[in-house]
């Protein structure tokens, strides 16, 4: 059976796509119906809409290892270090250019409070941790620290403010403190901890999690503090502050509906969580690296979840703000597994195979896709939490195979998404099926095309035909990501198992592109 994508809302008749397809579709035809070759068309000229880069942001928390251990070692460290944070982490993430950083949490930032996290770093009170593992907060990475480490990565800061335990007062003086560049008590608070000139933050959250962690609330009531604590988010000397109010968890439609009833004109963005795992049950999530095929199955299965939902959430946004003003971002996502044995359970560290890394292809394509509406995304979390870029041990850092999928990904940041339609075969595991293929595809600003191609097929390789519409390809190359083993991982011992290799599989005839995917894998195509 083929399963038949429209990636956007391009008119096609049968007629039109045979002449566009020209002799080399025909010639294949025949194969795709014996064979079950995967067809597709990409419309390289009909492309409107911006993919911002933003959704290839990353998210961190005081949990576990993201912090401490993670960025941060402290000007002390015998680990190379600017101002305490690792210079190795930095250097990571420069080459995936991340784009934007979310920071303090999580759970973590609605029982954060600022103040303890600035001025001479000794004398900071301590706090308890009382969501992740119930350890110390030495509070020596706060305010300053975050915003120099957003400077040395050279990206956007989003910071989350505190609605669940915090006050208008203490939001109000949190912004003020780091954006106002005039003469305030704020200000002058700043200035006198070594910061003459205000930082650039562009991103505020209003709260995070609310119906759970950030308070229990119930939509109406987070609605309504949410409209009274923005008020007091202001946008100081030049700083235009984005607003983003708490959405919801995967499908709480009722907790969309109400606060886009109640808080739509005081937002600019509303956020979606969305993690997923191999099982329905939270309280067996399943192990990172020890599954079968069922197992690799589900997870495929439960990722392609983020395009329903997405849709769905959208349409509710559609209905309150049909204009498209208000940006969807998508500020947490990922795999979550069962810690790692042998580590704090709630730590949340877990190791990173080729199946979160196919995951993470798909999850990207789907932003991709949605891109009118989907803004930013933030995966959970950079460093040694959940779905993390980075692992470290001490000195030691490696980059995980999801890493290296931000990496061949980021040639769609800024691009302009391009039309795809594509039919193609299922994977079957027993009596289920789900698509073999997922895809995105757009143009950069020098007219190059880049597409991105997933085979979540661990048993089948998958030959694509694929129509450039439009263009007139005089080269391509590519990269391809996969592994023997759908378990492959990199570890501190063997850190290089899992790592993109140019990719050669494919022809050119005419402006048809035909190429086979390897099983289980995730390929970037560049055609210029
Ligand atoms: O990313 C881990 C946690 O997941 C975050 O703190 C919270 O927002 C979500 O439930």
């Amino acid at each position: 059976m083929f399963r038949k994508w429209l990636f956007e809302e391009v008119a096609v008749v049968t007629v039109v796509l045979l002449v566009g397809w020209g002799p080399a579709y025909a010639a294949n035809a025949a194969v795709q119906e014996e064979s079950g070759v995967n067809r597709m068309i990409i419309y390289t000229d009909k492309g409107t809409e911006r993919i911002s880069r933003n959704i290839y942001g990353h998210f961190s928390e005081h949990l576990g290892g993201c912090i401490y251990g993670g960025f941060w070692v402290g000007e002390d460290s015998p680990i190379p270090n600017t101002r305490g944070i690792r210079n190795d982490v930095v250097e990571a993430l420069k080459k995936i250019k991340i784009p934007v950083l979310r920071w303090p949490g999580g759970c973590f930032a609605d029982e954060y409070h600022w103040k303890e996290g600035i001025g001479p770093r000794d004398k900071r009170p301590t706090m308890i941790n009382t969501h992740w593992g119930m350890v110390r907060e030495t509070n020596a990475f706060g305010t300053h620290e975050f915003l120099d480490l957003c400077e040395q990565i050279g990206c956007e800061a989003y910071v989350a403010g505190n609605v669940g335990s915090g006050t208008v007062e203490e939001m109000q003086d949190w912004v003020e403190y780091m954006t106002f560049d005039g003469d305030s008590e704020m200000a002058n608070l700043r200035r006198m901890n070594g910061r003459d000139k205000p930082w650039r933050v562009r991103y505020f959250g209003v709260g995070n999690e609310n119906w759970g962690c950030g308070g229990n609330m119930s939509p109406g009531s987070y609605a309504d503090l949410y409209n009274r604590f923005q008020t007091y988010v202001r946008s100081y000397s030049g700083n235009r502050i984005v607003k983003i109010a708490c959405g919801p968890g995967s499908e709480n439609y009722p907790w969309m509906t109400t606060v886009m009833e109640r808080a739509r004109r005081n937002m600019d963005a509303i956020s979606l969580h969305h993690y997923v795992r191999g099982t329905g049950d939270w309280t067996r999530k399943g192990s990172a690296t020890k599954f079968d095929e069922s197992e690799w199955f589900a997870l495929m299965k439960n990722t392609l979840t983020i395009y329903p939902l997405l849709e769905n959430n959208i349409e509710i946004m559609n209905r309150f703000d049909p204009r498209g003003r208000i940006g969807l971002f998508v500020d947490e996502w990922g795999t979550w597994w069962d810690a790692e044995p042998g580590t704090n359970p709630s730590f949340l560290y877990q190791q990173n195979t080729l199946r979160d890394a196919v995951s993470a292809g798909i999850f990207l394509n789907a932003f991709n896709k949605y891109c009118y509406r989907v803004r930013m995304a933030n995966i959970a979390q950079t460093i040694n939490v959940l779905q993390a870029m980075i692992l470290t041990k001490g000195e030691k850092m490696i980059v995980t195979p999801t890493y290296h999928v931000f990496e061949m990904y980021k040639v769609h940041h800024d691009a302009t998404l391009l039309p795809i339609e594509l039919e193609c075969s299922d994977y079957r595991f027993g009596n289920d099926s789900i698509s073999a293929l997922n895809v995105s595809a757009s143009k950069d600003n020098s007219g190059r095309i880049h597409i991105s191609l997933c085979n979540l097929d661990p048993g089948n390789t998958a030959e694509v035909v694929c129509a450039l519409e439009g263009a007139e390809p005089k080269e391509i190359s590519g990269r391809v990501l996969t592994a023997e083993a759908m378990i492959a991982h990199n570890t501190f011992e063997n850190p290089q198992v899992v790592k993109p290799v140019t990719f050669n599989n494919f022809r050119l005839e005419g402006n048809i592109l035909t190429t086979t995917l390897p099983t289980k894998s995730v390929v970037v195509l560049e055609i210029e």
